[in-house]
């Protein structure tokens, strides 16, 4: 195609041309003395091309705000010709809210810095034991109530006795915050996942609305960490109690896929109390890990009749794996929910705790802030390879992609975010988008400095790389 008939040399100039040759997301950048062309098949393409010319300029155009008309400002770009195209279709990061509530303003600014990693998946972490974070104009308990705790653990969970700050810590986003994040990512080519985590991890839900666990006694919203075995009675009562607040999820995000949790349900509960057993004798089910699958099974199939999918941590493989869920893998100790994805055909997004989990510390803990544990450095999320090597061609297809989690137990605000998760996050934008034989380390670690005056000038807060 000949550059826009309109333009000037110098102009930058944008082609949708639907017939081009290359996927969904991939894009073309002609950048020559007369002018630059980006050339894509559809918009996200075209802004991803946009987000590599970025690239292309020094990173003080990071700075935004407009230069003072006295300073003299030259920016060139390089003559290339690029084509390109992401390896992955998900490239997700996940942040949890409830353990340490981040407001709006903070999530929109993650979400500016994926869009220019070209990460397409915002995995919202909107309800667990610490808080709801959502409101559901059907049930206003859940944030009159769920989304406030009265105080939070001080420092480690390893240290005993555990202590309690007994500061007030909460918040959640109204329906207008959250339809105000979901187009601003949209217009940033990123989907946001919610995640309503059921049946675990909802302390919070029960605090507000006691029906909804098997005892009907009184919960507090938890101040500390961990699993915890008040988890929802499956009733008919609590059925309509979710169905409503999907119903309201499905109206505030237009994502096809619908995170519903199911990880780390204790079932104390179901086994100690005739709701959960009734349940189980008038299903026909084998147990409490079939009660869960039932339990899965049922929200997917409301799901699925208003035309979306569900996606679940990998303990929806317990008691029975519906065949048409997505899988997302975390238990990264223990293959065979993987195994069993892949031999049955189930998609599979990775996100393995030994490698993608950002709440890990990034280097000897003695000289780094209080961190969950584990270890990840930045060399090894960089050497991270999403496809499972027994995968056959046909299970390598069901791989959407990977993702990197972002649990805030340690993390209380904007800086202890920014520094977990930078520069750690990019190098996962390059393993979901970059062929396999383009990474190479010592290249990643010449081409970081500018990426991170990149940040620096976006205000990020990230750990200075210096080794383990
Ligand atoms: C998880 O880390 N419980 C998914």
């Amino acid at each position: 195609l000949p550059l826009a008939p309109a333009g000037a040399d110098g102009d930058i100039t944008f082609h949708l041309d639907p017939p081009l040759a290359i996927e969904d997301e991939g894009y073309e950048v002609s950048a020559a003395p007369a002018g630059i062309r980006v050339r894509a098949s559809g918009a996200a393409g075209l802004f991803y091309g946009a987000q590599t010319l970025r690239q292309l300029l020094p990173p003080a155009v990071e700075r935004g705000g407009a230069l003072p008309a006295e300073v003299p400002m030259s920016w060139t770009i390089p003559a290339v010709e690029i084509e390109d195209a992401p390896r992955f279709r998900w490239r997700g990061l996940h942040l949890d809210v409830s353990r340490h509530f981040m407001p709006a303003a903070g999530v929109k600014r993650l979400i500016d810095r994926m869009a220019q990693y070209k990460l397409n998946r915002f995995h919202w972490h909107l309800t667990d034991d610490q808080g709801w974070r959502i409101e559901i104009e059907r049930y206003p308990r859940l944030t009159q109530v769920g989304a406030w705790r009265d105080g939070t653990l001080v420092g480690s969970f390893h240290n005993r006795p555990h202590t309690f700050d007994g500061v007030r810590h909460g918040g959640y986003y109204t329906q207008d915050e959250v339809r105000e994040v979901v187009a601003y990512a949209a217009e940033r080519h990123i989907t946001v996942v919610p995640e309503i985590e059921m049946p675990g991890h909802s302390t919070a839900a029960i605090a507000a609305y006691p029906e909804l666990g098997c005892t009907g006694e009184p919960v507090e919203v938890v101040q500390g960490w961990g699993v915890f075995e008040d988890i929802f009675c499956p009733t008919e009562e609590t059925f309509a109690f979710l169905e409503g607040v999907l119903t309201e999820v499905l109206d505030l995000f237009p994502s096809t896929y619908i995170h519903i949790g199911g990880d780390e349900a204790p079932k104390a509960r179901w086994e100690e109390r005739p709701e959960a057993q009734a349940v189980i004798q008038r299903e026909g089910l084998a147990d409490e890990h079939e009660l869960q699958s039932w339990f899965v099974r049922r929200i997917e199939r409301f799901l699925n009749e208003r035309g979306r999918r569900l996606v679940g941590w990998d303990e929806i493989v317990e008691g029975g794996l519906s065949p048409t869920a997505t899988l997302m893998y975390w238990r990264s100790w223990d293959d065979a929910p993987l195994r069993q994805a892949a031999e049955q055909g189930n998609d599979i997004v990775m996100t393995p705790n030994s490698t993608l989990y950002f709440d890990h510390y990034q280097a000897d803990p003695a000289g780094e802030p209080l961190a969950i544990g584990g270890l990840t450095t930045l060399e090894d999320v960089y050497a991270y390879e999403p496809m499972p090597a027994f995968f056959t061609d046909t299970q390598a297809g069901q791989v959407l992609g990977a993702q990197a989690n972002i649990w805030t137990e340690y993390l209380p605000g904007q800086a202890a975010v920014d520094y977990m998760v930078w520069p750690r996050a990019l190098a996962l934008a390059e393993v979901v988008w970059s062929q396999r034989d383009r990474r190479d380390w010592t290249d990643f670690t010449e081409r970081l400095p500018d990426h991170l005056r990149r940040l620096d000038m976006a205000g990020v807060r990230y750990r200075q790389p210096r080794g383990r």
